[in-house]
Protein backbone atom coordinates (compact mmCIF):
# COMPACT_ATOMS: atom_id res chain seq x y z
CA UNK A 1 0.00 0.00 0.00
CA UNK A 2 1.18 3.66 -1.02
CA UNK A 3 1.44 6.11 2.21
CA UNK A 4 -0.87 8.74 2.56
CA UNK A 5 0.24 12.14 1.32
CA UNK A 6 -1.32 15.85 2.14
CA UNK A 7 -0.65 18.65 -0.25
CA UNK A 8 -0.31 21.56 0.26
CA UNK A 9 -0.10 23.93 -2.56
CA UNK A 10 -0.11 27.75 -2.72
CA UNK A 11 1.33 31.46 -3.87
CA UNK A 12 4.81 32.37 -2.02
CA UNK A 13 4.25 34.15 1.13
CA UNK A 14 1.14 32.55 1.71
CA UNK A 15 2.57 30.34 5.32
CA UNK A 16 2.54 26.66 3.53
CA UNK A 17 5.62 26.08 4.13
CA UNK A 18 5.19 26.68 7.93
CA UNK A 19 2.13 25.15 7.94
CA UNK A 20 3.28 21.85 5.96
CA UNK A 21 6.14 21.46 8.74
CA UNK A 22 3.22 21.68 11.56
CA UNK A 23 1.21 19.24 10.37
CA UNK A 24 4.36 16.65 9.12
CA UNK A 25 5.22 17.17 13.06
CA UNK A 26 1.90 16.83 14.17
CA UNK A 27 1.64 13.80 12.39
CA UNK A 28 4.79 12.55 12.98
CA UNK A 29 4.92 12.53 9.35
CA UNK A 30 8.10 12.91 6.39
CA UNK A 31 7.87 16.50 4.91
CA UNK A 32 8.67 17.93 1.57
CA UNK A 33 9.49 21.73 0.73
CA UNK A 34 9.63 21.01 -3.02
CA UNK A 35 10.39 24.67 -3.68
CA UNK A 36 13.75 24.24 -1.90
CA UNK A 37 14.82 21.79 -5.06
CA UNK A 38 13.63 24.29 -7.45
CA UNK A 39 15.51 26.59 -5.35
CA UNK A 40 18.83 24.21 -5.18
CA UNK A 41 18.20 23.93 -8.96
CA UNK A 42 18.68 27.85 -9.45
CA UNK A 43 21.16 28.18 -6.85
CA UNK A 44 23.30 25.35 -8.55
CA UNK A 45 23.09 27.09 -12.08
CA UNK A 46 23.81 30.46 -10.97
CA UNK A 47 26.71 28.80 -9.32
CA UNK A 48 27.83 27.50 -12.24
CA UNK A 49 27.73 30.51 -14.58
CA UNK A 50 25.00 29.11 -15.94
CA UNK A 51 21.53 30.77 -18.25
CA UNK A 52 18.71 30.35 -16.62
CA UNK A 53 17.12 29.98 -19.81
CA UNK A 54 19.35 27.05 -20.95
CA UNK A 55 17.00 24.41 -21.09
CA UNK A 56 19.16 21.44 -21.93
CA UNK A 57 22.04 22.48 -19.35
CA UNK A 58 19.79 23.28 -16.35
CA UNK A 59 17.62 20.22 -17.19
CA UNK A 60 20.83 18.16 -17.14
CA UNK A 61 21.83 19.90 -14.03
CA UNK A 62 18.49 18.91 -12.20
CA UNK A 63 18.78 15.59 -13.28
CA UNK A 64 22.10 15.14 -11.68
CA UNK A 65 21.62 17.46 -8.42
CA UNK A 66 23.98 16.57 -5.89
CA UNK A 67 22.10 17.38 -3.02
CA UNK A 68 20.91 15.72 0.47
CA UNK A 69 18.60 16.31 3.50
CA UNK A 70 20.03 15.55 6.77
CA UNK A 71 19.90 16.42 10.39
CA UNK A 72 22.55 18.34 12.29
CA UNK A 73 22.92 17.66 15.86
CA UNK A 74 20.35 19.82 17.41
CA UNK A 75 17.76 17.75 14.70
CA UNK A 76 18.01 20.59 12.56
CA UNK A 77 17.14 20.63 8.81
CA UNK A 78 20.36 20.88 6.68
CA UNK A 79 20.58 20.72 2.92
CA UNK A 80 24.07 19.90 1.42
CA UNK A 81 24.05 20.99 -2.18
CA UNK A 82 27.23 20.21 -3.87
CA UNK A 83 28.92 18.28 -0.52
CA UNK A 84 28.56 22.09 1.05
CA UNK A 85 25.46 22.79 3.73
CA UNK A 86 23.55 25.68 1.75
CA UNK A 87 23.00 28.46 4.57
CA UNK A 88 20.46 31.74 3.96
CA UNK A 89 20.93 31.77 0.44
CA UNK A 90 18.52 29.23 -0.82
CA UNK A 91 15.56 31.31 1.06
CA UNK A 92 17.01 34.81 -0.22
CA UNK A 93 14.11 36.58 -2.82
CA UNK A 94 17.19 36.10 -5.61
CA UNK A 95 16.89 32.12 -5.08
CA UNK A 96 13.26 32.69 -4.90
CA UNK A 97 12.88 34.36 -8.36
CA UNK A 98 15.77 32.33 -9.96
CA UNK A 99 13.87 29.14 -8.87
CA UNK A 100 10.42 30.39 -10.45
CA UNK A 101 12.11 30.97 -13.61
CA UNK A 102 13.80 27.42 -13.85
CA UNK A 103 10.81 25.79 -12.58
CA UNK A 104 9.19 27.30 -15.64
CA UNK A 105 10.63 24.93 -17.60
CA UNK A 106 9.05 21.23 -18.67
CA UNK A 107 12.29 19.27 -18.46
CA UNK A 108 13.76 20.98 -15.29
CA UNK A 109 10.14 19.55 -13.93
CA UNK A 110 10.23 16.50 -15.43
CA UNK A 111 14.55 15.69 -13.98
CA UNK A 112 12.49 16.36 -10.60
CA UNK A 113 9.74 14.19 -10.42
CA UNK A 114 10.77 11.01 -9.49
CA UNK A 115 12.96 12.38 -6.53
CA UNK A 116 9.89 14.37 -5.20
CA UNK A 117 7.78 11.09 -5.44
CA UNK A 118 10.57 9.07 -3.32
CA UNK A 119 9.65 11.17 -0.61
CA UNK A 120 6.51 9.11 -0.18
CA UNK A 121 7.30 6.94 2.61
CA UNK A 122 5.36 5.59 5.26
CA UNK A 123 4.10 6.65 7.39
CA UNK A 124 2.92 9.11 5.07
CA UNK A 125 4.04 12.21 3.65
CA UNK A 126 3.05 16.14 4.12
CA UNK A 127 3.84 18.12 0.73
CA UNK A 128 4.52 21.59 0.35
CA UNK A 129 4.67 23.49 -3.37
CA UNK A 130 2.55 24.21 -6.44
CA UNK A 131 1.82 21.51 -8.39
CA UNK A 132 1.92 18.61 -5.64
CA UNK A 133 -2.34 17.81 -5.68
CA UNK A 134 -2.24 18.72 -9.46
CA UNK A 135 0.89 16.95 -10.99
CA UNK A 136 3.37 14.96 -8.58
CA UNK A 137 0.63 13.62 -5.89
CA UNK A 138 -2.45 13.77 -7.90
CA UNK A 139 -4.25 10.49 -5.74
CA UNK A 140 -3.33 12.67 -2.42
CA UNK A 141 -6.46 11.79 -0.43
CA UNK A 142 -6.12 15.55 1.27
CA UNK A 143 -4.97 18.65 -1.14
CA UNK A 144 -4.98 21.97 0.41
CA UNK A 145 -4.71 25.04 -1.14
CA UNK A 146 -3.33 27.73 0.95
CA UNK A 147 -3.85 31.32 -0.25
CA UNK A 148 -3.82 34.90 1.36
CA UNK A 149 -3.72 38.53 -0.19
CA UNK A 150 -0.84 40.07 -1.84
CA UNK A 151 -0.37 42.64 0.87
CA UNK A 152 -0.71 40.06 3.67
CA UNK A 153 1.76 38.10 2.39
CA UNK A 154 4.70 40.59 1.30
CA UNK A 155 3.84 41.73 4.95
CA UNK A 156 4.81 38.45 6.51
CA UNK A 157 7.52 38.28 4.21
CA UNK A 158 9.02 41.40 5.04
CA UNK A 159 8.73 40.06 9.14
CA UNK A 160 10.45 37.21 8.67
CA UNK A 161 13.15 38.59 6.67
CA UNK A 162 13.60 41.50 9.17
CA UNK A 163 13.78 38.70 11.99
CA UNK A 164 16.69 37.27 10.29
CA UNK A 165 18.40 40.42 10.48
CA UNK A 166 18.25 41.11 6.31
CA UNK A 167 17.41 43.82 4.71
CA UNK A 168 14.08 44.00 3.03
CA UNK A 169 11.57 47.08 1.93
CA UNK A 170 8.13 46.33 1.92
CA UNK A 171 7.05 47.58 -1.50
CA UNK A 172 9.87 45.77 -3.65
CA UNK A 173 8.73 42.67 -1.80
CA UNK A 174 5.17 43.38 -2.77
CA UNK A 175 5.77 43.86 -6.30
CA UNK A 176 8.28 40.94 -6.66
CA UNK A 177 5.74 38.37 -4.82
CA UNK A 178 3.03 40.11 -7.33
CA UNK A 179 5.57 39.15 -10.34
CA UNK A 180 6.50 35.96 -9.33
CA UNK A 181 2.45 34.56 -8.74
CA UNK A 182 1.88 35.63 -12.08
CA UNK A 183 4.85 33.90 -13.68
CA UNK A 184 3.89 30.76 -11.74
CA UNK A 185 0.17 30.72 -12.11
CA UNK A 186 0.55 32.55 -16.10
CA UNK A 187 3.10 29.51 -17.20
CA UNK A 188 2.12 26.70 -19.24
CA UNK A 189 3.22 23.97 -17.32
CA UNK A 190 2.15 23.18 -13.62
CA UNK A 191 1.09 26.65 -13.08
CA UNK A 192 -0.07 27.95 -9.94
CA UNK A 193 -3.34 26.93 -9.12
CA UNK A 194 -5.98 24.74 -7.10
CA UNK A 195 -7.09 21.03 -7.94
CA UNK A 196 -10.19 20.50 -8.74
CA UNK A 197 -10.49 18.33 -5.71
CA UNK A 198 -8.80 20.63 -3.07
CA UNK A 199 -9.98 22.73 -0.12
CA UNK A 200 -9.51 26.05 -0.29
CA UNK A 201 -8.18 28.01 2.91
CA UNK A 202 -7.48 31.54 3.18
CA UNK A 203 -5.01 33.22 5.58
CA UNK A 204 -5.69 35.86 5.26
CA UNK A 205 -6.88 37.34 8.75
CA UNK A 206 -5.95 33.77 10.37
CA UNK A 207 -3.58 32.52 12.71
CA UNK A 208 -1.27 29.32 11.41
CA UNK A 209 -2.74 27.73 14.69
CA UNK A 210 -6.38 28.19 13.64
CA UNK A 211 -5.36 26.92 10.04
CA UNK A 212 -3.55 24.43 11.39
CA UNK A 213 -6.55 22.45 13.34
CA UNK A 214 -8.56 22.85 10.46
CA UNK A 215 -5.96 20.66 8.37
CA UNK A 216 -5.33 18.22 11.16
CA UNK A 217 -9.43 17.79 11.37
CA UNK A 218 -9.67 17.49 7.36
CA UNK A 219 -6.73 14.62 7.49
CA UNK A 220 -8.65 13.23 10.13
CA UNK A 221 -11.53 12.94 8.17
CA UNK A 222 -9.83 11.72 5.06
CA UNK A 223 -7.03 9.35 5.84
O1 LIG B 1 7.96 27.72 -2.34
P1 LIG B 1 9.18 28.49 -2.76
O2 LIG B 1 9.05 29.96 -2.65
O3 LIG B 1 10.43 27.98 -2.11
O4 LIG B 1 9.33 28.15 -4.33
C1 LIG B 1 10.24 28.84 -5.16
C2 LIG B 1 9.74 28.76 -6.59
O5 LIG B 1 9.83 27.41 -7.04
C3 LIG B 1 8.29 29.16 -6.80
O6 LIG B 1 8.12 30.55 -7.06
C4 LIG B 1 7.85 28.32 -7.98
O7 LIG B 1 8.13 28.97 -9.21
C5 LIG B 1 8.75 27.11 -7.92
N1 LIG B 1 8.03 25.93 -7.47
C6 LIG B 1 7.32 25.21 -8.40
N2 LIG B 1 6.71 24.05 -8.04
C7 LIG B 1 6.77 23.61 -6.78
C8 LIG B 1 7.47 24.34 -5.79
C9 LIG B 1 8.08 25.52 -6.17
O8 LIG B 1 7.23 25.61 -9.55
N3 LIG B 1 6.18 22.46 -6.48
Amino acid sequence: MTAPVITIDGPSGSGKGTLSRLVAERLGWHWLDSGALYRLVALAALRRGMALDDVAAVAELARNLDVRFEVDGQGAPVIVLDGAPVGGELRTEQAGNAASRVAALQPVRDALLDRQRAFRQAPGLVADGRDMGTVVFSDAPLKVFLTASCEERARRRYKQLKEQGLSANLHALSEELAERDRRDAERSVAPLKPADDAVVLDSTHLDIESVLEQVLRLAEERN
